[in-house]
């Protein structure tokens, strides 16, 4: 076991929370006022079963790590180091501890970047070369390959001991014993903005799940680091910007093309330790990512993520269907250049990215607008951008600005106690089919193709939906509880939340069916709907009967499916 894993196992949940507030049984679980926010019901319930803990009032939520994190404002790896002492679970790795650690991390890049030049490198050098990333690359961004083996780091790597491989997640404690967590998969380092490695992440080259990453470690806390940041330095304070992108991929191509101030986010939604650590070296972020529903809505929370720091931030329009990486490629530095000149400000994108999801030429489209911005309103603290972005709804709108002002602000209601929160909870469809992925209620034979359509997940699940496909990858069968102390703040509250409610339905076969008709197969089934109106529009025009005569079947089909589905519902 690696020390995450044994603190997990070890510690009382209980007992750690019960020495910051009282807590009083209630069932098989306890509740308490929560410390995180004023709470004069009791809100935080903590269930002993489950390591977990979740307020109902405020939202927050995770384990019994997330917990002293968050209550002693701790990194993950002090809230680490703080339970490993007090359980008397020694950091074993070694005794320098985090210097050797890193070393050993050191040494196991060395063994990739071998591995990479070596005789079963050719497949992942191939791979690199036509995807644009040349041998110039490898060595500066030190990419490597991890071979099939399943020992293939463990033997090059035993000298260092087994303890501090399964540390540094490298290496996974199976039943018949330790394997090399990374297979047969393109390695990208990941290194802390002093060009240490601190994690990996490995791309595999088909199947799910696509990039398989180190796990949170005594070195690596999720959301903490930004990749590329080591190289990307200097060019930031030169330039007196940060590009954010998503993806390491997106990184590597824009250095190359020149755009050496670029950094990534590595998928999970922007924190804001990542926020802090750019602020130091800059006053101005451009957000560059992927023109997709799903990287709007993180463009939209990153953005306040990034203000509340006190950054200065635009948004940059890539043409859709393109990242960072692709359009670069195509074409070119300079164009990628004139898109970022071009990037919105903030209130400019935050009113366009709302305006273009509602129709405004209806009163209730101008509504669901307001309500929309009214969520990011607590968000935004600075008066002057307020009353900019007042305004530019009042213009928007055709509405005086009084009225916009008292439609934002909301309404405060009363808060209502935590048995009624509780109670009145009503879980979308989307976090119905989370939930019983989570628990392991999804028929085996349904989840390749629900990891399949993991964009179809809102920002925050998305992420737990990765880190989820990568436990499942590692041959275990992926455990919620454990999954969470891998999580970003954010997701780690959603996911506690979840696992927290009980469900009272009847037929859980016949919930998981409609959540699963409402969330995936309804939606998917429109699209193709659009496309084959839009290609049956083509055929008709370029008077090619034989292709008006399919997609007429088709949509027919598609049709009678759409039918079926809601009549199932
Ligand atoms: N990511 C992840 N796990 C996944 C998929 C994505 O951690 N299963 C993270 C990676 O940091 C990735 C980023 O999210 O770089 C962006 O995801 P995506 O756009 O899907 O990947 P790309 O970087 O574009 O990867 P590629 O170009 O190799 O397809
Ligand atoms: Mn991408």
């Amino acid at each position: 076991m690696g020390v995450v894993e044994e603190i997990k196992a070890r510690v009382n949940i209980v007992d750690l929370i019960g020495r910051y507030v009282v807590l009083k049984p209630a069932g098989k679980n306890y509740k308490a006022r929560c410390p995180f926010h004023p709470d004069d019901t009791p809100s935080l319930m903590v269930s002993p079963e489950k390591g977990l803990w979740h307020c109902f009032g405020c939202g927050a939520g995770g384990d019994a790590i997330g917990f002293l994190m968050r209550i002693e404002r701790l990194s993950f790896q002090e809230a680490v180091g703080k339970l490993a002492q007090e359980l008397g679970i020694e950091l074993r790795s070694g005794g320098e501890g985090r210097n050797r650690l890193f070393q050993v991390n050191l040494e196991a890049l060395k063994f990739f970047q071998r591995e990479l030049r070596g005789p079963q490198g050719e497949k992942a050098r191939e791979y690199l070369l036509s995807r644009g990333l040349g041998e110039n690359l490898w060595e500066r961004w030190g990419l490597g390959y991890a071979p099939p083996a399943w020992d293939g780091l463990l033997r090059a790597l035993s000298r260092f001991g087994v303890q501090a491989l399964l540390d540094l997640g490298l290496v996974v404690m199976g039943e018949h014993g330790p394997y090399d967590r990374f297979r047969d998969r393109v390695i990208f380092p990941i290194r802390d903005e002093q060009g240490r490695v601190v994690a990996f992440a490995g791309r595999g080259f088909e199947g799910e799940p696509k990039y398989l990453n180190t796990p949170n470690t005594p070195l690596f806390t999720k959301g903490t680091v930004l990749y590329g940041l080591d190289l990307a330095k200097d060019a930031i304070r030169r330039r007196g910007r940060a590009v954010i992108v998503e993806g390491y991929t997106d990184v590597i191509s824009l250095h190359a093309a020149g755009i050496e101030e670029a950094v990534a986010s590595m998928g999970t939604s922007l924190t804001e330790d990542q926020a802090r650590l750019l602020s130091r070296y800059t006053d101005e972020v451009v957000i560059a990512y992927d023109r997709d529903a799903a990287g709007e809505a993180s463009a939209l929370r990153g953005m306040f993520i990034l203000h509340g720091v006190g950054l200065r931030v635009r948004v940059a329009s890539l043409p859709p269907e393109e990242d960072p990486d692709s359009f670069v490629r195509k074409a070119g530095g300079r164009a990628v250049e004139e898109i970022l000149a071009q990037a919105q400000p903030f209130q400019e994108f935050f009113l366009h990215a709302l305006a273009s999801r509602h129709d405004l030429s209806k009163m209730e489209g101008k509504e669901a607008l307001l309500r929309e911005a009214q969520s990011f309103w607590p968000e935004i603290k600075s008066s002057v951008l307020r009353l900019a972005i007042v305004q530019g709804f009042s213009q928007l709108l055709g509405l005086p600005p009084e009225e916009v002002q008292e439609a934002l602000r909301g309404v405060t209601r009363p808060v209502p106690r935590a048995e009624e929160k509780v109670a009145e909870i009503r879980l979308t469809p989307e976090d119905l089919v989370v939930k019983f992925l989570l628990e392991g209620k999804v028929p085996a034979g349904l989840v390749p193709e629900l990891l399949a359509e993991e964009h179809r997940f809102s920002a925050v699940y998305r992420e737990v939906v990765r880190r989820w496909a990568e436990r499942r990858a590692e041959g275990s069968s992926p455990d919620a509880a454990s999954l969470i102390s891998d999580l970003s703040p954010e997701s780690a509250s959603r996911v506690s939340r979840l696992l927290l409610l009980d469900l009272k339905v009847a037929d859980e076969t016949k919930a998981l069916e409609e959540a699963l008709i409402r969330f995936l197969y309804l939606p998917r089934l429109s699209e193709r709907m659009e496309e084959v109106k839009l290609a049956l529009k083509d055929a008709e025009r370029r008077g090619d009967s034989e292709a008006v005569r399919r997609f007429t079947l088709e949509f027919q089909r598609l049709c009678r499916e759409r039918f079926e589905l809601l009549r199932r519902r």
